[in-house]
């Protein structure tokens, strides 16, 4: 494992996420064109396309193939970057550089920010129904997957725990509350993108069951590590502005445990995703290698 080269591996997948979401996601010409362009931007301005990245992974672990995948893991990153759009609104986070690039809102306007938002979700879940239909996979199966999407994407994941986090502002809330809020805002996406990998790959329950484990405490530590990069990274690198969070008197978790225990704490998460992929063998060394970065990235 200490020879994988996660780096290459990453850039590699990059690429391809990059152009596939190219051809499921192409520039439009009629009128309603300026919301295509407005989604397109913040799809293409960078990013680092982890939850693709873990969906194809997860695939293959299970023993599937990554490319007949690939339409589900576009659609998890287009419903990743609704949620960066709509995060960043002024009515939410009130930021001004994602990707490396000014917010969405910034260049095309909060109506319209908001509305390719709504194209990006929607636009997903019209491509996962596809797969369902043109034979690649059981109806089923996909149905399954969709589900799945939709629990971590609504209110019981991402939305619900975005809620939580602008509720929370301000507000003294506990641990265990900044917690069930991160499995939400963050986690649920990231463990449904293994779950999701792991069913189409063809994985058993007991595998599919292993990655999803694998991807709560990546979501978690991923979160937590989010949290720690707005208090000590660096704008250039990360693409956006850091001290976002203190600016708003966000609960995160060095704001409630300070940046010591809030790294013990990630680097427990990762232990723990680590041995959840105990029952397998070398085809989840990126999996592990990428729980490791996790602990040393700066983007
Ligand atoms: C940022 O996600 C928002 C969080 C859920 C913490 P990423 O750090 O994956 O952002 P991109 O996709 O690389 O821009
Ligand atoms: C956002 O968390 C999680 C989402 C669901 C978008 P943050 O608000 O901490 O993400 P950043 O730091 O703006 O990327
Ligand atoms: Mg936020
Ligand atoms: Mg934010
Ligand atoms: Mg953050």
């Amino acid at each position: 494992m200490a020879d994988f080269e996660l780096k290459a591996y990453l850039g590699e997948r990059k690429q391809w996420i990059d152009a596939q979401l190219e051809k499921l996601f192409p520039a439009a010409s009629g009128l309603e064109k300026s919301v295509v362009e407005a989604a397109r931007y913040s799809l293409f301005a960078g990013g680092k396309r982890l939850r693709p990245i873990l969906c194809l992974a997860a695939a293959e672990v299970a023993g599937g193939s990554p490319e007949a995948v690939m339409p589900v893991a576009a659609a998890l990153e287009m419903i990743h970057t609704y949620s960066l759009i709509h995060d960043d609104l002024p009515a939410m986070d009130n930021d001004d550089y994602r990707r490396g690039k000014l917010t969405n809102h910034k260049v095309f306007g909060e109506a319209v920010a908001i509305l390719a938002g709504d194209a990006l979700l929607t636009e997903a879940f019209g491509l996962m129904a596809e797969m369902g239909s043109n034979g690649g996979f059981e109806p089923r199966k996909i149905l399954r997957v969709i589900g799945i999407v939709v629990k971590a994407a609504g209110y019981r994941g991402m939305i619900g725990g975005q809620v939580i986090d602008l509720e929370s502002e301000g507000r003294n809330v506990d641990i265990t509350t900044v917690e069930y809020m991160h499995i939400r805002k963050t986690g649920a996406l990231i463990s449904a993108s293994l779950e999701v990998g792991a069913i189409l790959g063809g994985g058993s329950e007991e595998q599919i069951a292993g990655l999803k484990r694998y991807g709560h405490h990546l979501g978690l530590a991923f979160q937590i590590t989010d949290d720690l990069l707005d208090l000590e990274g660096e704008a250039e690198v990360m693409g956006k502005t850091p001290g976002s969070d203190l600016a708003k008197n966000k609960k995160t978790y060095p704001a409630l445990l300070g940046v010591g225990r809030s790294r013990e704490s990630a680097r427990e998460h990762v232990a723990e995703g680590l041995r959840a992929l105990g029952i397998f063998g070398e085809t989840a060394d990126p999996l592990r290698a990428i729980a490791e970065y996790l602990l040393v990235r700066k983007a």
